[in-house]
């Protein structure tokens, strides 16, 4: 219930788990009318662990209820003999694992088995310490209760041999359905050499290599986390594929760790072919440096996608002063393709469920800042404003009335960029790096911008444009730090609406 959330630094309308360590998503699938997220969790304290599966349900991705965890680390608490790393779920509708019973079709997760000592399996296979495998889990109740296949588990051993040295660092398989070619495809990471291999199979169990992609555009630290889909572009027939990779460190520029790039291109059942530009420049999904591993639901039409990420970060991600959880996932967000200056691009839209709010217009700001009738950590705020004489305009949130605490989130007419500045946010001390300023490249439509800043207890999520851009960032203010203001730097500003709703709890 509601009041059990209210502890300081308590995301409200994003998921965290009740306690413990969570990171990246998965096994998100759509199911039955009922949204799962798996994630992955420790259920044995606040920092990275015997990692398992946590478990959620949602019927409209904007409340969630928690569940009993799916895929418990294999031997906890005490000597840990398997973790269950980060992997997707699918519906195999036709059972063509022969998993299902009678009418009963099974949920398939595919994940990757961490093997932390060398050990003979039950399915006779042998593994070193250390090892990363792929391996299989089934539920027959809608994906409540997970079955591993012991009998074969791991479905993919090792890597192929000229890869035999990348036993440890092979892992995160994306799985899906193909109609078009009537297969599963596997996209998984070898993560040092940042490639993807793509493997095919008949039946989730035998699995065939047919292409490698990658390494391109950013390579600044593994690859991990890869998911590959279709999506239309203009809302049209026509459509693209997208591969989303994580990748840390080397995220976006000045960021300091985890970071989440996508390219756009094409599949046809076996390679992934990257439009020339797509790798003209790194495609970030995400400016900011809390977004990582970010997964989209299975089990929609194809015609519909909905990532949810990691939101924090792996440089801080295991100190960050929250208590007794760690971890929140992003808002979930609605994707799209749009041709926006002559470049397919990845648009993003945020889901949730707010009040309708107050709106306000301005024919003009002055220089300076302008205090806004909106107090509050739980809200979602539009902006819409146009170039005058100001270098830089936006909004400051939870703030002091003093400005000793303040996150400013705000357009540069002049660099033509989006940035938030968490500087001044509150506790930062936790890690050297935390403290920062991010930009993300954003056009004017005719010097007029828009933005959309979605604040919790301890983030800032904010969108630019369309949702061609957007920055995501943790912050860690005070608990009276809840004055907004408008700034306006060397001018005035012109034209300004803006829509404010409050966001209600998740739970
Ligand atoms: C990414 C990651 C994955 C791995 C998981 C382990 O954040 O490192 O590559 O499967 O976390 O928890």
């Amino acid at each position: 219930s509601a009041q059990d959330y209210n502890e300081q630094y308590r995301p409200q309308y994003h998921f965290t788990p009740a306690k413990n360590w969570m990171n990246d998503p998965n096994g998100l699938i759509f199911h039955d009318g009922i949204y799962h997220l798996f994630y992955q969790y420790n259920p044995g304290g606040t920092t990275w662990g015997a990692m398992s599966w946590g478990h959620a349900t949602s019927s409209d991705l904007a409340h969630w209820e928690h569940q009993p965890v799916a895929l418990q680390a294999r031997g906890f608490p005490d000597e840990i003999t398997e973790m269950f790393f980060s992997g997707t779920a699918v519906a195999d509708v036709n059972n063509t694992s022969g998993f299902g019973i009678g009418d009963k079709a099974p949920l398939v997760a595919m994940y990757t088995s961490y093997y932390p000592q060398a050990q003979t399996l039950p399915s006779g296979k042998s593994v070193e310490a250390n090892q990363q495998s792929q391996s299989i889990a089934y539920s027959l109740d809608d994906g409540f209760t997970w079955t591993t296949y012991d009998e074969g588990n791991p479905v993919l051993l090792n890597p192929p041999p000229e890869y035999a040295d990348q036993i440890r660092e092979f892992r995160d398989p994306g799985v899906f359905w193909h109609a078009a070619s009537n297969k599963w495809i596997s996209v998984i990471s070898l993560a040092q050499l940042h490639k993807l291999l793509i493997y095919t199979s008949g039946d989730l169990k035998e699995w065939e290599l047919v292409s490698e992609f990658g390494p391109e555009n950013a390579v600044g630290g593994v690859w991990e986390c890869p998911s590959l889909f279709p999506l239309p572009v203009d809302g049209n027939g026509g459509s693209k594929w997208v591969a989303q990779v994580g990748l840390n460190p080397g995220g976006p520029p000045g960021t300091p760790g985890s970071g989440t790039q996508y390219f756009v291109g094409d599949f046809d059942g076996t390679t992934f072919t990257p439009d020339p530009e797509s790798l003209k420049q790194t495609n970030w999904l995400d400016w900011g440096p809390d977004f990582y591993a970010a997964l989209s639901f299975s089990g929609l039409p194809d015609t519909e996608r909905v990532d949810i990420a990691w939101m924090n970060n792996w440089k801080y991600g295991g100190v960050i002063p929250t208590d007794p959880w760690r971890s929140a996932m992003s808002i979930p967000r609605k994707l799209s393709l749009k041709t926006i200056d002559n470049t397919v691009t990845l648009v993003q839209s945020p889901v949730l469920d707010a009040e309708a709010g107050f709106t306000q217009h301005w024919d003009s700001v002055p220089a300076g800042t302008t205090k806004l009738n909106l107090t509050g950590k739980a809200l979602d705020t539009t902006l819409t404003f146009t170039k005058s004489e100001s270098t830089q305009f936006g909004i400051i949130v939870q703030a002091m009335a003093d400005f000793r605490e303040q996150t400013r989130i705000g357009y540069d007419f002049t660099t033509e960029q989006l940035f938030v500045n968490r500087t001044l946010s509150g506790v930062a001390d936790f890690d050297g790096s935390f403290s920062g300023v991010y930009s993300a490249p954003l056009a004017s439509r005719n010097g007029t911008v828009t933005i959309r800043v979605l604040t919790d207890w301890s983030s800032v999520e904010v969108f630019g444009g369309q949702g061609e851009v957007s920055i995501t960032a943790q912050i860690f203010p005070s608990a009276d730090a809840v004055e907004s203001y408008l700034f306006s730097m060397d001018g005035p500003t012109s034209i300004i609406d803006l829509e404010a709703k409050e966001v209600h709890s998740v739970w």
